[in-house]
């Protein structure tokens, strides 16, 4: 049966480019049957945070059709199952689940949002299926266990990049926060802040905190209004943000707004509109960047979903083209074996800087400080921050967030799956 099901595989993929799945079939290879590797992909979509999941999906559908059109991974072809989670952790368990014992996937990328990852995460630990969330920074979500790690830094890191920025570059003495208390993400950063604002002297005169989908923010605005902080830190997703952004000019409040990664989304401009200024954010990359890998995926992203590519599409492009190398590396889709293919990753070129996973499995990478242009519905690049024990790249401008020129030579995007497969 599997042969005549090989055979007539052979015989229409002369005919055709479109790759054979063998529906039924026990390979006893999971997701790996035909010319086919099946990769699960899941994210917000409809939800409150959808910019997230729509990006994170544009990101990893590029990343495949580039690798796919280099040859693909050991001679197959990479294919994406897509889950929408609406954006809840129950909802990502629950997909998680169906990805891995319905669909048979090999290993799973996602979720964005640190709570949807945590919530999903023992399920692909239990199976001993490898998860890879692309940009999930809340330390605990690789803690959960050897099957899960991640391409981005964390939020130690994160919440000093942002402590630091206040402290030396905008010279704060004092802070107010006003955190997500739904989300371990908002909790994590709102901790790791004033950890570190604290050490170089600062104090955080008042917390205040909010639940997600939340629309009035005037009451805790109130309150920290009157006690005239230098900055306002809101370590939040853009739904909330840019309301609360909107609220806090409303009410006279004209300091500058902090934030993280979390505000990085198209919508977040509808919503705040001017009341984003002055306003600055730490992320993982600058679409600005000249460096040419760079501007090529910008380019290639661009060309495919008429849009520029925000972190998220970066970093879920950057966690596909991992995932490659390391099936490549481990010569399979056996879970245990691509784990420690996945876990040994160094010195990989993304496009969000040079990808090592630590022995914690998680990625010692640069952040960017970006400035908030709402009349151009942009960030800007402003500079560019490393972790202690990094060294900046030696050469040039071009290096804006820590890139070194890459083996990229295309102008088309595409040659840079050579990333993948080399
Ligand atoms: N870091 C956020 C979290 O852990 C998710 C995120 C990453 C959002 C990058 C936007 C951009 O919840």
């Amino acid at each position: 049966m599997t042969r005549i099901f090989l055979a007539i595989c052979v015989i229409t993929s002369i005919f055709s480019s479109v790759a054979c799945v063998n529906k039924g079939g026990n390979s006893g290879g999971g997701g790996q049957t035909g010319d086919t590797i099946k990769v699960g992909v899941y994210g917000d979509t409809t939800g409150a945070t959808s910019s997230f999941g729509l990006s994170t999906k544009n990101g990893i559908q590029l990343a495949f059709e580039e690798i796919n059109a280099a040859g693909g991974v050991n001679g197959k072809k990479l294919e994406m199952v897509f889950e929408d989670d609406q954006g809840t952790p129950e909802k990502a368990k629950t997909v998680i689940s169906k990805l891995i014992s319905q669909d048979k996937v090999v290993a799973v990328l996602g979720e964005v949002a640190s709570s949807n990852s945590l919530a999903a995460a023992p399920v692909a630990q239990e199976a001993k299926i490898p998860m890879i969330t692309p940009s999930s920074t809340n330390p605990k979500v690789t803690e959960v266990g050897d099957y899960i790690s991640r391409v981005c830094f964390i939020d130690p890191f994160q919440g000093s990049v942002m402590a630091k920025f206040a402290a030396n570059t905008l010279k704060a003495k004092t802070a107010a926060i006003l955190g997500d208390n739904s989300s371990d993400y908002s909790k994590g950063l709102t901790q790791f802040f004033e950890q570190e604002f604290t050490k170089l002297g600062g104090k955080v005169i008042t917390k205040q905190t909010y639940a997600q989908k939340d629309q009035d923010f005037k009451a805790q605005l109130t309150q920290m209004r009157d006690q005239k902080p230098d900055v306002i830190y809101v370590p939040g997703y853009y739904g909330e943000v840019g309301i609360i952004a909107k609220q806090a000019r409303e009410l006279g409040m004209n300091q500058p707004l902090l934030g993280g990664d979390g505000w990085d989304s198209p919508e977040l401009w509808k919503l705040g509109g001017a009341s984003l200024k002055p306003a600055y954010i730490s992320n993982h990359y600058s679409a600005d960047n000249p460096a040419p890998e760079i501007q090529n995926f910008v380019k290639a992203y661009q060309a495919k979903f008429q849009v520029a590519p925000d972190s998220l599409a970066a970093l879920a492009y950057d966690s596909a083209k991992v995932l490659a190398d390391a099936i490549k590396r481990a010569n399979g889709t056996d879970g245990a074996k691509l784990k420690d293919a996945i876990n040994a990753t160094k010195d990989f070129k993304g496009v969000t800087g040079t990808i090592s996973l630590d022995g914690t499995r998680n990625a010692v990478k640069s952040a960017v400080v970006l400035e908030l242009n709402p009349g151009a519905s942009k960030f800007e690049f402003k500079e560019t921050i490393y972790p202690e024990g990094m060294t900046p790249p030696a050469s040039t401008s071009t290096a804006a967030n820590g890139n070194t020129a890459t083996n990229t030579t295309s102008n088309t995007g595409t040659n840079s799956a050579t990333n993948a497969t080399k």
